[in-house]
């Protein structure tokens, strides 16, 4: 288990506090209901000091998770930027992970959230490649889950709620249990959707296709970027629904994710996934990694220079 390093400070309902001070009630509403929407952004360090990575983006998906679940933030785009561009100075400009989150908080209980106050705090911590550095670099084992992608119907995948991760939860443990690395969900129509935290990506004859949104997908901001780099590769892409077996027969296949980066799978279900080799997925990561360091002149207006 890798203990969470804590930092100096946390923002919470406007204001910077200490990191131990940041503490919610056991009847906070949304740990009963799971009525949180977060967001997950990253800070990178830069030769120009530390940069926050396509942000407004993070904001505007944060604000319409809120908006899908009707909860109310006293806070707008422009207070929530400032709060964490304030947080990353706070804590001294490090590399990390932004976590805004809002939930219904303490004060009601009940399954109308709407009578519980909303609070709003934004957390960051130091955190590595979500699927590990090793996995980046190799490429990570993947298990298709027997359970079955939220869709929206049930609950909306595009906005980031807390309860569709206990979706996400059931399928990493199961692929954990197995032995795996991570989880891939198909949707309610038996497509592939994404994974537990990523989206997911396939390469085959050269070209590169993507779930569409309506395959009840999160709709990920690395993957749009990912996406533009296709264009600016000059290589084939898709939107397109493909299935489990049209995994098994990819050249590449490839999770993206502001936890994960861009990390290749190199197996599904016990099948190695093309040759060992995959140089699409390693240009696009050579590209992520100088477009969040801000080594790609092209891409910087997707950085917020923190200094
Ligand atoms: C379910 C799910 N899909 C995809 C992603 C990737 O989204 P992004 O690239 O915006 O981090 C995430 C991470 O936020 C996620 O939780």
């Amino acid at each position: 288990m890798v203990a969470l390093q804590p930092l100096s400070k946390i923002w919470m309902d406007g204001a910077l506090v200490d990191w131990p001070d940041a503490r919610v009630h056991v009847l906070t509403h949304a740990l009963h209901y799971g009525y949180a929407v977060f967001e997950g952004i990253r800070c990178h360090t830069t030769s120009r000091g530390p940069a926050i990575f396509r942000l407004d983006e993070h904001l505007d998906r944060f604000l319409n998770s809120a908006k899908i679940y009707r909860m109310k933030l006293a806070y707008g785009r422009e207070e929530l930027r400032r709060a964490c561009i304030d947080l990353v100075r706070a804590n001294g400009g490090v590399a990390a992970y932004l976590r805004p989150i809002a939930f219904s908080g303490y004060g009601e209980m009940g399954l109308d959230p709407t009578r519980a106050p909303v609070q709003v705090a934004v957390a960051m911590w130091p955190w590595g490649a979500y699927l590990g550095e090793e996995g980046q670099a190799r490429g990570v084992r993947s298990l298709v889950s027997s359970w079955t992608r939220v869709d929206s119907r049930m609950l909306p995948p595009q906005a980031k709620c807390a309860a569709n991760y206990a979706n996400s939860a059931l399928a990493k443990m199961e692929a954990v249990a197995a032995g795996y690395d991570e989880a891939i969900l198909l949707n309610s129509a038996g497509m592939v959707a994404e994974g537990p935290g990523e989206n997911i990506f396939r390469v085959k004859n050269n070209v590169v296709s993507t779930p569409p949104a309506s395959s009840g997908i999160l709709r990920g901001i690395t993957r749009d970027t990912v996406i533009q780099f296709l264009a600016d590769e000059g290589l084939l892409f898709r939107r397109n629904d493909f299935t489990r077996e049209e995994l098994f027969t990819s050249d590449e296949v490839l999770y993206t994710g502001t936890a994960a980066g861009i990390t290749p799978i190199r197996e599904v279900d016990g099948r190695p996934i093309g040759t060992g080799d995959y140089p699409v997925t390693r240009r696009l990561q050579r590209r992520y990694t100088d477009a969040i360091e801000g080594r790609l002149p092209e891409r910087e207006a997707w950085l917020t220079f923190v200094r």
